[in-house]
């Protein structure tokens, strides 16, 4: 339908049409960045779920493949559901998926590469014992699925595999299992980690992360041994509030126990990878670049009618990196792949810019419905020094959004704007003074004006970020048409938000710098605006 095709994006990916959800299966292999997803190959709506498949060499210009695995067993005939691969030191690659049976249930199935020399791994065998694990005693058959990618432990020789469940109380739960050759597996006794009443764990994902300063810029394979330099992040996906929780802890193996660092920030009422549209998401080793990259898919928030209107549904987001923060030490920091900033040209340099309190400059970039945006913001000192407190009960989530002015907020970025500006997305921050003294920083993403359709969900997204003394505040903004993904503070937060813009298009497409402060100037000293180039546009073999 020509009339939506404006919602397609330029550099973000996506099948050619109907739908898809969760990243599945990403490694990479032989010199080819593998990406697996849920596709529904028949149309625009969750069902007959299968496999699609794309590779690519940068993480950025893909190539769709056929279908590596779709639902035609008696064990996955209701969906090949979400699953992960693991690639073995002898050159093996493994992948486990979650199939949907005849009769419903959720079992666990093993899958491996028909040819292992063709490094586009386009032909997939499934198992003769599928399945190879199902539903344990006590546990509900529709509550067991997308087993995570295996890691290895040296004391039992054995490879070891993750999987989300519930409990009857509601209580979001992680087990482990046990295996040698793939194929037959064992139940280790206890879980792993259960958080009470935040329901299913979906998409469970454990990761080895290192906390020292030697190993501040890698990743670290998922079979890394636990050290007082390594900690494990645990992430589930819980559908009940559509959230991607994680928390940074100890994994002991021997005990077949993951422990949060902090309780009160545990998985599932913690921190979360985004504010905003991110879920079921899942990370792999990149072994190339030695780095840990996560996926998450971004649904939509317009009417299922207005999906199939436009005959596709859902993005995949920017495939970050993934690091512990040396200087916070409490929380993770994801930031878009280096290799999507090949696709930057034609920067505009707004660097140095002062915005007085209650005003909107347009900042000049000609069409603006794909840019990529680094934006760092002091407020004037005088301004900061003279508030004793202010908004203290801040909140993005309950606030007005950027027009509700406070003294030291909302000042930032409006995109994917009109003209008139009666459409804009706007990212900014928002900082509050608490009765104790300190400043609180909110970094907040504001739908509410992001699209002149009746049929999508806005809301004003966002959390408060961690700012170190020191720090200027800083932004990054990806917009693509009908995304926008920001991240603060060099990624301790960030904020996805599918928007519907119906006049701020293509070259209709605007940005503006804004300040809604009540009481305080404030400098952009950094604002660099990048146009971003289409990746369908970027040919490549295969
Ligand atoms: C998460 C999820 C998974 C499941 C898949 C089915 O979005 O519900 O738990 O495996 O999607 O498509």
């Amino acid at each position: 339908n020509q009339m939506l095709s404006w919602q397609r994006t330029g550099f973000h990916f996506q099948p050619e049409r109907n739908w898809m959800n969760d990243p599945n299966g990403p490694m990479y292999y032989k010199g080819w960045y593998h990406f697996f997803y849920q596709y529904n190959p028949d149309a625009a709506v969750w069902g007959n779920i299968a496999w699609g498949h794309a590779v690519s060499r940068d993480l950025v210009r893909w190539k769709h493949l056929p279908i590596a695995l779709a639902p035609d067993q008696w064990y996955d005939i209701k969906g090949v559901w979400s699953g992960s691969a693991t690639l073995l030191p002898d050159g093996r690659v493994i992948l486990l998926y979650t199939g949907g049976t005849n009769e419903s249930a959720q079992v666990q199935n093993l899958a491996v590469p028909v040819d292992l020399n063709d490094p586009l791994l386009r032909n997939w065998a499934k198992a003769e014992a599928n399945p190879v694990m199902v539903p344990p005693p006590g546990i509900g058959v529709q509550d067991f699925r997308d087993p995570t990618t295996a890691w290895y432990e040296p004391s039992d020789a054995t490879w070891r595999v993750a999987i989300g469940s519930k409990d009857s109380a509601h209580s979001g739960m992680a087990m482990v299992y046990s295996t040698k050759d793939f194929v037959s597996y064992t139940m280790l006794p206890g879980i792993l980690h259960s958080v009470k009443r935040v329901g299913m764990w979906e998409c469970i994902d454990l990761y080895p992360i290192a906390t020292s300063a030697a190993g501040a810029n890698r990743g670290l394979d998922p079979s890394a041994r636990p050290s007082n330099l390594v900690k494990h992040v645990l992430k589930a996906s819980t559908s009940d509030d559509n959230s991607d929780y994680y928390a940074i802890g100890t994994y002991d193996p021997a005990a077949n126990k993951w422990i949060p660092d902090d309780e009160s920030l545990d998985v599932g009422i913690g921190l979360r990878y985004d504010w905003g549209k991110f879920y079921a998401s899942k990370t792999f080793f990149d072994e190339q670049k030695q780095r840990r990259v996560l996926w998450g898919w971004i649904s939509e928030t317009d009417s299922e009618s207005a999906d199939i209107a436009k005959g596709w549904a859902s993005l995949q987001g920017i495939p970050r990196t993934v690091l512990f923060d040396m200087k916070t030490r409490s929380n993770l920091l994801t930031w878009p792949v280096e290799e999507v900033e090949s696709l930057r040209f034609g920067l505009r340099d707004f660097s140095g810019i002062t915005i007085g309190a209650g005003s909107t400059l347009p900042l000049d970039v000609g069409g603006a419905a794909q840019l990529d945006i680094e934006a760092e913001f002091l407020i004037n000192k005088e301004a900061l020094e003279a508030t004793a407190e202010a908004d203290v009960a801040y909140e993005c989530g309950t606030s007005g959004g950027a027009a509700a002015r406070g003294l030291l907020g909302p000042f930032g970025l409006l995109v994917l704007a009109n003209h008139g500006l009666t459409e804009q997305t706007a990212t900014y921050f928002y900082v509050s003074r608490g009765t104790d003294g300190n400043l609180r920083t909110h970094f907040c993403q504001d739908e509410l004006r992001s699209s002149k359709a009746s049929d999508t969900v806005k809301k004003v997204i966002g959390h408060t970020v961690p700012v170190l003394a020191g720090e200027t505040l800083s932004l990054r903004i990806l917009v693509d048409h009908s995304i926008v993904e920001s991240f603060a503070q060099g990624g301790r937060a960030s904020a996805t938000s599918r928007v519907y813009p119906t006049e701020a298009i293509y070259n209709s497409a605007r940005v503006f710098l804004f300040n809604n402060a009540t009481g305080a100037t404030v400098t952009a000293r950094t604002l660099k605006i990048w146009h971003m180039n289409s990746t369908s546009s970027q040919t490549f073999d295969i």
